[in-house]
């Protein structure tokens, strides 16, 4: 139940429909009591500069980003945070108290958050990490993977020209040719999928795992299904594998937070019910 006093918040896509956001921060604010609301708002790119300015004219708290808007936002609000500023995207507003929108990203921190939960024995220093893909989601799993400290970031691309200039823009990174993507597993202690592939209606992901080190962590950012092709492959031969739920849920924690003023919890409960 809500009030005239409701904290506001929101996900602006196009499309939204698919959002699993208002469900996840709706629970939260179920559980805290809070009188608030966090409802999907459907915004076309052409509306979205627009849309963006009249947020802390209706009293919002900020909203969360969703396709297609992440990286258009870089450029329309009035502070970008610095991390978001080197993704190149940002995927939370938040509005100030004099009604300026600060720029943030979260994608970083939930998918170290999520790895580094899901695969306590993972740590920077055991070796390289291999990622697949080189659009925005790999270019928040670099950054996260660089500030952590993992040293060898292995980029595999189908189109060589984008994980190339992926490496140019962490100023690190080596790109291997998306032909040799079954040889550049050798050695790793990390492997992360930041593609499509493996969604329910998607191909799976067609990468050989022989050469990866039975020790290796398998992560995939893609959640529906749960249990993609890669990762069932690599549970199957023994690899700790984690699921990409947990940087969806992991994302939303400092959100939900900076508007609602509550550091709410990622529970097996809140999984069932975000899945459900
Ligand atoms: P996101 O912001 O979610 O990362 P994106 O910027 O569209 O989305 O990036 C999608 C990534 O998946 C890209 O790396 C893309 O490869 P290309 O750069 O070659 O387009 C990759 N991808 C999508 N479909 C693919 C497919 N069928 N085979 C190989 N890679 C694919």
């Amino acid at each position: 139940m809500i009030s005239g006093k409701a904290k506001l918040a929101g996900v602006i896509g196009w499309p939204v429909g698919h959002s699993r956001s208002p469900r996840l921060h709706g629970f939260w604010l179920e559980r805290f009591g809070i009188d608030g609301a966090y409802v999907p708002l459907a915004v076309k790119p052409e509306d979205f500069p627009d849309v963006i300015r009249a947020l802390p004219l209706m009293g919002f708290r900020g909203a969360n980003l969703t396709v297609p808007h992440k990286e258009m936002a870089v450029g329309l609000v009035d502070v970008v945070e610095p991390l978001a500023w080197r993704i190149g995207a940002v995927n939370t507003l938040v509005i100030r108290d004099d009604g300026s929108i600060e720029g943030r990203n979260t994608d970083a921190f939930g998918f170290l958050e999520n790895l580094r939960r899901g695969a306590p024995g993972w740590v920077p220093a055991s070796g390289p990490a291999v990622v697949v893909g080189a659009g925005g989601a790999a270019r928040a799993v670099c950054v996260a993977l660089q500030d952590a400290g993992v040293t060898e970031i292995r980029l595999v691309n189908r189109t060589e020209e984008r994980a190339q200039a992926l490496a140019d823009a962490l100023g690190t990174g080596m790109v291997v040719p998306w032909a040799e993507r079954a040889v550049a597993l050798a050695g790793a202690a990390l492997l992360v999928n930041t593609t499509p592939l493996g969604m329910t209606g998607q191909p799976p992901l067609d990468l050989d795992l022989t050469a990866l080190p039975p020790t290796a962590v398998v992560n995939d950012i893609v959640y529906a299904p749960l249990e993609t092709d890669l990762l069932a492959r690599a549970r199957a031969r023994g690899n700790v594998v984690v699921d990409g739920l947990g940087m969806l849920l992991w994302q939303a924690v400092p959100a939900f937070e900076a508007w609602f003023g509550q550091r709410p919890a990622v529970t097996e409960e809140l999984r069932r019910y975000v899945l459900a």
